[in-house]
């Protein structure tokens, strides 16, 4: 069977306890458990109660993936404005220091809304762009090869303050253009930036961070005014933003480009470092990792993404409601301060499977809103990818044996940066390479996912029926062993001709080992036909995942669960959870033969026998009985073909059941160029426009143009890779949206929809 899933569910009520309940009034972002580890801190709230008001702080904490993308990608709803707001207010004595300074930081493109902030945006988004910025790749390589040259006798350092600190603020100043002499005074202001609108500093504090905020001020103004007054033919994003003062004042003004220079420094900066350290350290942990990537570098760009999602260097980000509107089912007032937990939505287990591990091989990574996401998200995002991967590079290619030495981890007390302060590591001096190996040259922008592959090794092949086989996988790396999953998760298998197939995973009897169970199809392009024909015990493939779309969410009171023949596979998975978890479920197994039906008997110590429906022996299943003699409060899990899926579909609407089903395929979605017509897009995001080709898909084109989208199954089915439609008719070609979604016309499934002439639309 060859599947890709969709879901339809029903609303879940979230129950906290009593104690949460509790918690979430008095929940504190200076609070021990928050400081320590934003991502676990919130573990629980995220799962019992994703949203809630800390009256403490005056936010609304807000945690899980989904809600914290959707907010993102709506910045007229969701107002920029308090992004850069201080958290605790000043003393009187500090705004007096900071107005001795004349110090006026303004709106960046951080904190400004719309329309003159993609105005600006659009302005000064070219030089990002991961072509223009090859020059700095040799350079940022020079300076790690340098810094790590001058220690690398030592056998002992500090990280950060020998390499994670220096290297990228002199790869942003250099970016930007500034000039070398200053490099070393405004490095040490960029603290003062951070405790200043992210920390809470005591009365004290105050006035020494008042003070260096003041001379950070003047001092980059003073920079600034040096580089205005010799501009000509100078190069760098500065100089850029200069020209562009000139040409366009209205647009980019004069506090505009002090304002900028200030805040720049810190996001390109800081975040690169932090993140590095963060990366580092986690890596570190794990021995056999650091290794790994010792001896396949090329897996440094997708362990990079990784350590961005599971330990990011911006935890939280801020937001302000501009209108009355909910979120996850909350109400939020217009003007309540949302405070966004990007580290707890970056272990999600509705949007990553296993989120609690380090998998330097998951292949959707770079799902992750460490860099934000839509019209806000990070412009130096690929230069920050480009020095992690250089610096974890240089690192494990010349100090294999690199370990942590026992320390004690202090962060700068904030709310939204978040890595150590010091990270004190060592390694034998006489065991490093010097010049070994060559350095790699990684591509530059977010890693091809494609690329992010895992070895697999047959284990086992048994036949089943004359029809299917049962295939075992375990993992053909010594290091990395194929990780866990939930029920419902599916991997995609690599053939040697050229095909990639998805299998949702059954129970396995031992840990670490993938099932699958592949039916010949007669119909087969090859891929069921060659697994049958060809696959023996011993072969290796490449395989992706594991993914879950069709998550089994086991707060329903009772679960009928529905199988079409092999559509077997997933439910086996969730019936054997929910036996074990004492849960009520009825499993319904339909078919037309006996041929068509693995697992008839079902082993005892998964679950109770299903109730088997083969319609050649003249039981076939009676749908609308089955359905209508469900309790209210019954959740439907089903998967198998479309007939029985649309049929249930219908039943479940009617009887107001609950239910998520999986598709085997979407025919709808497939893209015949002789039939379709070409189409323009503007991405709002950007303002650029671009031609959707008939023999193309939007998110083809999107990707082309370097434009982050998620995406998986390219075939309308998972959701991954929705955009939002701001104006303009789409042809809706998924099985994701509803009837109602589509009939609002306000989203649509970029990997296959299609619109009606011009169409505006936004991530
Ligand atoms: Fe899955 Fe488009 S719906 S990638």
């Amino acid at each position: 069977m060859s599947i890709i899933t969709t879901a339809k569910s029903s609303e879940c009520p979230f129950h906290a306890s009593a104690d949460l309940e509790q918690k979430s009034k008095d929940f504190d972002m200076f609070g021990p458990e928050y400081q320590s580890c934003p991502a676990t801190s919130m573990q629980n709230f995220r799962e019992e109660k994703p949203i809630f008001f800390s009256e403490k702080m005056n936010y609304w904490i807000v945690t899980r993936y989904e809600d914290i993308r959707e907010i993102f990608r709506d910045p007229i709803t969701f107002s920029a404005r308090n992004a850069l707001e201080k958290i605790a207010p000043n003393s009187a004595e500090a705004d007096e220091i900071l107005k001795s300074y004349n110090y006026g930081m303004n709106r960046t493109l951080v904190n400004e809304d719309e329309p003159i902030h993609m105005e600006r945006r659009r302005e000064l988004l070219d030089a990002f762009a991961a072509p223009n910025l090859e020059q700095l790749r040799e350079l940022t390589k020079k300076l790690i090869t340098e810094e790590v040259d001058s220690f690398i006798g030592k056998g002992q350092v500090d990280l950060v303050a020998t390499l994670l600190w220096d290297v990228p603020v002199i790869v942003a100043l250099k970016f930007l253009g500034v000039p070398d002499d200053d490099i070393a005074v405004l490095q040490n202001y960029g603290v003062a930036h951070k405790v200043n609108t992210w920390g809470r500093p005591s009365g004290e504090e105050q006035k020494h961070v008042a003070t260096n905020v003041g001379k950070f001020w003047h001092y980059s103004g003073e920079v600034l005014a040096r580089m205005k007054q010799n501009s000509e033919g100078k190069s760098g994003w500065m100089y850029d933003m200069i020209h562009k003062n000139k040409s366009n004042p209205r647009v980019v003004t004069d506090n505009y480009l002090h304002s900028m220079m200030m805040a720049i420094l810190v996001a390109a900066h800081e975040t690169t470092a932090t993140a590095t350290a963060n990366a580092i350290r986690h890596l570190l942990l794990r021995p056999n990792l650091w290794k790994k990537l010792h001896d396949q570098p090329e897996l440094i760009p997708a362990a990079v993404e990784e350590c961005l999602r599971y330990a990011g260097p911006i935890v939280s980000w801020r937001r302000q409601a501009t209108k009355d509107v909910q979120v996850a089912g909350v109400d939020i007032k217009e003007g309540d301060k949302l405070f966004l937990v990007m580290a707890a939505a970056n272990r999600d287990p509705q949007q990553f499977e296993n989120p609690e591990e380090l998998d330097i091989l998951r292949d959707n990574a770079n799902e992750h809103l460490s860099f934000g996401y839509g019209a806000h998200q990070c412009l130096g995002r690929n230069i920050g990818r480009l020095e992690m991967c250089a610096f974890i590079e240089e690192l494990t290619r010349r100090i294999p044996d690199m370990e942590m030495m026992e320390q004690n981890f202090t962060s700068l007390p904030n709310t939204s940066f978040h890595g150590p302060e010091e990270l004190w590591v060592r390694w034998d001096p006489n065991a490093v390479v010097q010049h070994a190996k060559e350095q790699s040259t990684f591509p530059i922008g977010n890693p091809d996912k494609r690329s992010i592959v895992r070895s697999a090794k047959v284990a086992a092949i048994n036949n089943l029926t004359p029809s299917i086989k049962r295939i075992v996988l375990e993992s053909a790396d010594d290091i990395l062993p194929l990780p866990r999953w939930t029920p419902g998760a599916h991997i995609e298998l690599f053939l040697p001709n050229g095909l990639k197939r998805k299998y949702s995973l059954c129970p396995s009897e031992q840990p670490n080992q993938y099932t699958v169970l592949v039916k010949h199809e007669p119909e087969s392009q090859g891929g069921s036909r060659w697994i049958h024909e060809e696959l023996q015990v011993g072969d290796q493939l490449p395989i992706q995942g594991p993914k879950n779309f069709f998550k089994l969410d086991t707060a329903a009171d009772h679960y009928l669960l529905v199988a079409g023949g092999i559509g077997i596979t997933p439910l086996l998975s969730m019936a054997t959870e929910l036996h074990q978890q004492k849960k009520r479920f009825e499993l319904i197994y339909c078919g037309r033969t006996r041929d068509n039906l693995a697992y008839c008997d079902i082993p005892e110590q998964f679950i109770r026998a299903p109730q088997l429906y083969i319609s050649g022996e003249g039981r076939r299943a009676d749908l609308r009985a089955l359905v209508s003699a469900q309790k209210p409060g019954t959740h439907i899990y089903a998967c198998g073909p479309d007939k029985m899926l649309d049929e249930l579909d219908a039943l479940a609407e009617e009887y107001q059941l609950g239910l998520t089903f999986e598709l085997f395929s979407s025919a709808s979605s497939i893209l015949d160029p002789e039939k379709e017509t070409a189409f323009e897009v503007e991405l709002i995001d950007t303002g650029k426009t671009y031609l959707v080709p008939r023999d193309k898909t939007l998110l083809e084109v999107l990707l082309a143009h370097d434009i982050e989208v998620t995406n998986d199954c390219e075939e309308g089915l998972c959701g991954s890779c929705e955009v939002v439609v701001v104006e303009g008719q789409i042809d809706h070609r998924d099985r994701v949206l509803t009837a109602n979604e589509r009939r609002s016309n306000t989203k649509m499934m970029s990997c296959c929809s299609r619109a009606v002439g011009k169409v505006k639309i936004k991530l």
